[in-house]
């Protein structure tokens, strides 16, 4: 039996690259850094393998990751590869607050890594968005810039790429771009700030989007990333390399996402009655005077739209292409085409996750 260490194991991603890895491998024991094990409880049910499976209690935020000394010992003693994808989400989230956990938690995650009687890989499961506020071509191997960052979230991350180059001896960065379903059927199991953005649109409740020409969305699928990461992380061929999970050249220009959105809400009736405009697309110094004109006169519900808004939205504005020529030659096919799954992650959200609550609404 070889054994991993993996953080993250009861996120959207986590589970699902946890199930890959250890179908993969018959030899293959996980302990699994969970903070809470009722939470644990539910995300492993129907989940195979559970045998090869021990969970430890632990906390990324805390020194040691709050591991006992002799679940440390184990897990040091055994463990050859570290997977980790556990983070704090929240693209809201302070600084302080986001460092505690991405950037911090990472450091004490290599300190595990450092302490290991064996050569461990570590593979730090990132986002493309690392890339922060830069615009134009980003190179798989594009380690750092001075544009800065959207919101907190990507800069801790970034700094947490960092830590990881400088840090560990054996490593690998995979930088995933959004994902926005579970595969290409489109079913979605976890709502995401894009969800809740395209609900707000869907609504009519902001009038003005972020985007330039030339401005596209990257997306990807559950699929996608965690097959991508189970068959990279521990993987000898990308030993101190980046590589990037997105769309890429397939990502969707943002004006033919919208007509295509639009086409498709007014095919339901009710929603076409209710007569709702295509936003408008404003650059960043636009919609920053639309942002200031809400929090002078807005109501509370709008200036909690727009706010909501601003930690990604602009995004939308600093149009950006992401290299995926390492993942697309290791992985043998490139990420799936958004335009092939928006539709039906559309069709997934509002059949699963929105009428429901428009109704109650
Ligand atoms: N999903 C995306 O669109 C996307 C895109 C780019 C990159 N990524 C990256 O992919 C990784 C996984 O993302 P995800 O979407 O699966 O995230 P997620 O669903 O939000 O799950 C986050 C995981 O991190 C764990 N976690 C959070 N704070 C922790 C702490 N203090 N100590 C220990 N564990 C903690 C959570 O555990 P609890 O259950 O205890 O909360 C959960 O297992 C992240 O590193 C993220 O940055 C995701």
């Amino acid at each position: 039996m070889r054994s991993i260490l993996l953080t993250g194991a009861t996120g959207l991603l986590g589970r699902d690259v946890l199930a890959r890895l250890l179908a993969a491998d018959a030899r293959l024991h996980a302990f699994i850094l969970v903070r809470d094990t009722s939470r644990w409880a539910i995300a492993s049910r129907d989940l195979p393998h559970a045998e090869r499976i021990t969970p430890i209690v632990g906390d990324l935020c805390v020194d040691g990751l709050g591991l006992e000394p002799l679940v440390r010992h184990a897990v040091c003693r055994n463990v050859t590869g570290i997977v980790h994808l556990g983070a704090d989400t929240t693209f809201s989230r302070p600084l302080a607050q986001a460092r505690a956990v991405n950037t911090e938690g990472t450091r004490r995650v290599l300190e595990i890594a450092a302490e290991c009687a064996s050569p461990v890989r570590m593979a730090f499961v990132s986002t493309a968005f690392v890339s922060g506020r830069r615009v134009g071509f980003i190179r798989e191997d594009e380690a750092e810039h001075a544009a800065g960052w959207a919101n907190a979230y990507e800069q801790s991350k970034y700094e947490a790429e960092a830590l990881v180059r400088s840090q560990a001896n054996d490593w690998t960065i995979l930088r995933s771009s959004t994902v926005v379903c579970d595969d290409v059927d489109g079913r979605v199991t976890q709502l995401n700030a894009v969800h809740r953005a395209l609900q707000l649109y869907r609504n009519g409740l902001a009038a003005m989007m972020p985007g330039v020409a030339g401005s596209t969305v990257d997306a990807v699928t559950t699929s996608y990333v965690g097959r991508a990461v189970a068959e990279l992380a521990l993987s000898d061929k990308v030993s101190r390399k980046t590589v990037q999970l997105c769309a890429g050249a397939s990502a969707l220009p943002l004006d033919e996402l919208l007509d295509i959105t639009w086409e498709r809400w007014a095919l339901e009736p009710s929603w076409r009655r209710r007569g709702i405009p295509r936003p408008a697309l404003a650059d960043l110094s636009t919609y920053a005077l639309f942002e200031r004109s809400i929090e002078q006169v807005g109501d509370a519900s709008l200036k909690r739209v727009a706010r909501a808004l601003s930690y990604f939205a602009p995004q939308l504005a600093m149009p950006k292409q992401f290299e995926t020529t390492t993942a697309d030659a290791l992985l043998g096919a490139p990420a799936p085409v958004v335009r092939d799954f928006w539709i039906p992650m559309l069709d997934g959200l509002a059949a699963m996750h929105w009428r429901p609550e428009e109704k109650a609404a």
